[in-house]
């Protein structure tokens, strides 16, 4: 990661608690074609049967949201990653990333994978590498420091 968080222009207050109101989750997957259909009894599972939840705050407002699956020592998927369009294109994307990636419980992890259809730019600036299959883009980040 070239950069981080405190990039941000706005500060928001980041969450790993999944104790978060699923309709404010369900608010946020409104605004992404692969989410926008999901259901509350699906986003009420999806937060209780993630490994982690993500979450970073401007006030009360839930502006940017994640989860990964993970078996916390050799590897995590980074899934429903979305940021508020009201405030995208400030660093929350990248930011949220980042506390993914450097969350103490998966420091371990060397290897993480995420699917994605058209943000690979976003990703690549993230760290991340691209293999083409099946019309996807999967992409894997690998930690320097450590072998996968
Ligand atoms: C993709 C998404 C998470 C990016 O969040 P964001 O907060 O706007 O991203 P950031 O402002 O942190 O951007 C970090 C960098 O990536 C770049 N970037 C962000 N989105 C990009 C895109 N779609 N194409 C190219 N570059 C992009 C930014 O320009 C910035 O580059 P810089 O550091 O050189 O200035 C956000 O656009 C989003 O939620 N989209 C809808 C949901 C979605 O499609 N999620 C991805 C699922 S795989």
């Amino acid at each position: 990661m070239e950069r981080d968080h405190a990039e941000m222009k706005t500060p928001l207050r980041f969450s790993d608690s999944r104790e978060i109101d699923p309709k404010a989750v369900l608010a946020l997957y409104r605004y992404a074609d692969w989410s926008k259909d999901r259901t509350l009894e699906e986003t009420q599972q999806v937060l209780s049967q993630s490994s982690l939840v993500f979450s970073l705050w401007e006030g009360p407002r839930l502006v940017a949201f994640g989860r990964v699956l993970t078996d916390f020592i050799f590897r995590a998927a980074v899934y429903d990653v979305i940021v508020h369009p009201d405030v995208q294109k400030q660093g929350v994307g990248r930011a949220l990333i980042y506390k993914i990636l450097t969350h103490p419980s998966l420091k371990k992890v060397p290897v993480f994978y995420l699917l994605t259809r058209d943000k690979r730019p976003f990703y690549e600036k993230l760290g991340f590498v691209t293999t083409e299959e099946e019309g996807y883009s999967s992409m894997i980040f690998v930690r320097k420091e450590t072998k996968p």
